[in-house]
């Protein structure tokens, strides 16, 4: 199977979320799924995990990997790597190449890898390095996270411009309703598929209680995962 790269039009629009429930339905379809999350960034959790975002994603998919090999950089700053490193506080250097063995562990051990990207396509990790680079040096294929609200049109044209500069292969986007007071999500469908040329795979509703078995059970139902693979 192939292994997916998940990033957004931005930071907050729900790739965690999306993976999360998108793995708990791979693992439910009996497929060993692994997840990584290369950089994470943001307040230390005081017990269990660093991050939040690993946490969700390890319960998610059902994996006992170690922290450290899912997420091999975690920066105690909510800040984009390029950012973090710079700031006295932070003693972490960012190391690709730490990013690239382990991402190779992972995909030795799971049949199907999803990634979670940070921020957006250009959060920039190093001066003239960004998410795109990594993309591109971990050879994977992208599914871009956006939501509804007003504006997000300019986020994902410009994201998907940015994606074919980079020659990343984008397989579709999914559009995350967080914004209730948004877009009408079938219109915005339309309109990112006829601006873009890319296609919508489909729509996760906005929930008032997130619960993974709730988006697992939308991607089962009402996505073909079929075309992922
Ligand atoms: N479908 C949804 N319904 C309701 N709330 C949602 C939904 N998806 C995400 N959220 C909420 O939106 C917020 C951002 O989601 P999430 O953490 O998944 O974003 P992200 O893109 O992974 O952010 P980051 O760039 O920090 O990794 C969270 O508070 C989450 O609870
Ligand atoms: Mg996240």
């Amino acid at each position: 199977m192939k292994s997916y790269f998940i990033t957004g039009t931005d930071t907050d629009v729900g790739k965690t979320w999306i993976i999360a429930g998108l793995a708990r339905a791979f693992r439910n379809m009996g497929v060993n799924i692994g997840i990584m999350k290369p950089f994470a960034a943001g307040t230390l959790q005081k017990t269990g995990f660093k991050s939040k975002d690993v946490e969700i994603l390890s319960r998610a998919a059902k994996v006992n990997d170690p922290e450290n090999l899912v997420n091999p950089q975690f920066f105690p700053i909510p800040a984009s790597p390029y950012t973090a490193m710079k700031n006295s506080e932070v003693h972490v250097k960012v190391n690709v190449d730490l990013i690239l063995q382990n991402f190779k562990k992972l995909s030795s051990i799971h049949d199907f890898m999803l990634v979670e990207g940070m921020g957006g396509i250009m959060t920039p990790i190093l001066k003239n390095y960004y998410v795109t680079n990594l993309i591109n040096d971990l050879n994977l294929e992208t599914i871009i996270v956006t939501r509804t609200r007003i504006g997000t049109l300019n986020h994902t044209i410009m994201t998907c411009k940015m994606a074919k500069k980079y020659s990343i292969h984008v397989r579709g986007i999914i559009i995350n309703q967080i914004d209730l007071d948004g877009y009408d999500v079938n219109v915005l469908k339309d309109d990112i598929e006829d601006v873009t040329g890319f296609s919508v795979l489909g729509t996760v509703p906005f929930f008032k209680t997130l619960d993974i078995d709730q988006i697992a059970n939308i991607f089962q139902t009402k996505f073909n995962l079929k075309i992922l693979n």
